[in-house]
């Protein structure tokens, strides 16, 4: 497996990749890899003749700089989690922050269309300009064919698809489905600092989220946003933050359901300390 902390030196190695006139797929990753990312891996070296797979926890995009600072950081485990999935066909680029941002770490300025004000753009501040940023400067760097990026954090999905479009970048962005545990707990590099007696309940966000997308059925999405909240303000452990139904191309919360659009329910619970999001389609 090719290994990379230089942005030179991977340069060279995708100038090569070119001339050989191979198809180059990448899977941006903030490292402490687990199942879910090589969902995306897997899916991109089935589809690409070679794949650069990033690692780096991308200071820009975090607004709290306790979750920065803990994030979780296992590049020996990674690097052994990806030589399973394939030795000869995967790039690893895991540059330094000096690397990438040159002694500038601040982030660009986007316009999203209004998505980076949704959700989690509602709670995190400046989180959707580090996220564009750093995607970004992969993609000039990299300059892959094919991207891939999880459901599990969709409004990033539907972000660097919006940036791709207005910044013209020849890339084709492919959405993959969230890989959960059999617990049903949408898998996360968060999961592995949960407390035992969190981990136990944390399924219950998954519940809740299938049972509000039966209830949606038949209810208004006000009624299901209420039914929701109570659940929670009866859980004991699990904070939530927010639960919002919204149409998928807009990310605007729905007011009246209209039978031509799409809809998705997304959550944001604090688990103690632990903030974790999930999603489902509703119809
Ligand atoms: P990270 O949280 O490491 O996630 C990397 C990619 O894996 C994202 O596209 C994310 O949606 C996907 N992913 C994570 N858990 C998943 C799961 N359970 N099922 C399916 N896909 C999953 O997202 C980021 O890093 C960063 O914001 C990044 C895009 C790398 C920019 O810094």
């Amino acid at each position: 497996m090719e290994f990379y902390s230089d942005k030179q030196q991977i340069t060279t190695a995708i100038g090569v990749l070119k001339t050989k006139r191979l198809t180059l797929g990448l899977v941006p990753t903030m490292g402490a890899l687990h199942e879910g990312h090589l969902q995306l891996v897997k899916k991109a070296l089935d589809n690409n003749d070679k794949v650069v797979v990033s690692i780096f926890v991308n200071p820009t995009q975090f607004d709290n700089h306790e979750d920065l600072e803990k994030y979780p950081r296992t590049l020996k485990n990674d690097l052994d989690l990806l030589k399973t999935v394939s030795k000869e066909d995967i790039i690893v680029y895991a540059p330094t922050v000096d690397d990438i941002y040159e002694g500038k770490t601040v982030s660009q300025s986007f316009d999203f269309e209004g998505l980076e004000f949704e959700m989690e753009g509602k709670f995190r501040d400046g989180h959707f300009d580090g996220v564009g940023t750093v995607v970004k400067r992969f993609f000039d760097i990299v300059k892959p064919h094919n991207a891939y990026f999880g459901e599990k954090d969709f409004q990033q999905l539907q972000i660097i698809k919006k940036l791709v479009e207005k910044a013209r970048i020849p890339v084709n962005v492919v959405g993959c489905k969230i890989h959960r545990e059999a617990s049903g707990l949408a898998m996360s590099s968060r999961n592995t600092r949960l407390k035992p007696a969190y981990k136990k309940v944390v399924p219950f966000i998954y519940e809740t989220l299938t049972t509000a997308k039966k209830h949606f059925g038949t209810n208004s999405a006000n009624k299901v946003l209420k039914w929701v909240e109570n659940q929670f303000t009866k859980h004991d452990l699990l904070e939530l933050e927010y639960f919002i139904i919204a149409d998928v191309k807009t990310l605007k919360p729905v007011k009246r359901k209209s039978n031509k659009k799409s809809y998705r329910a997304f959550i944001a619970v604090y688990a103690d300390d632990i903030r974790l999001i999930d999603n489902i389609a509703l119809n």
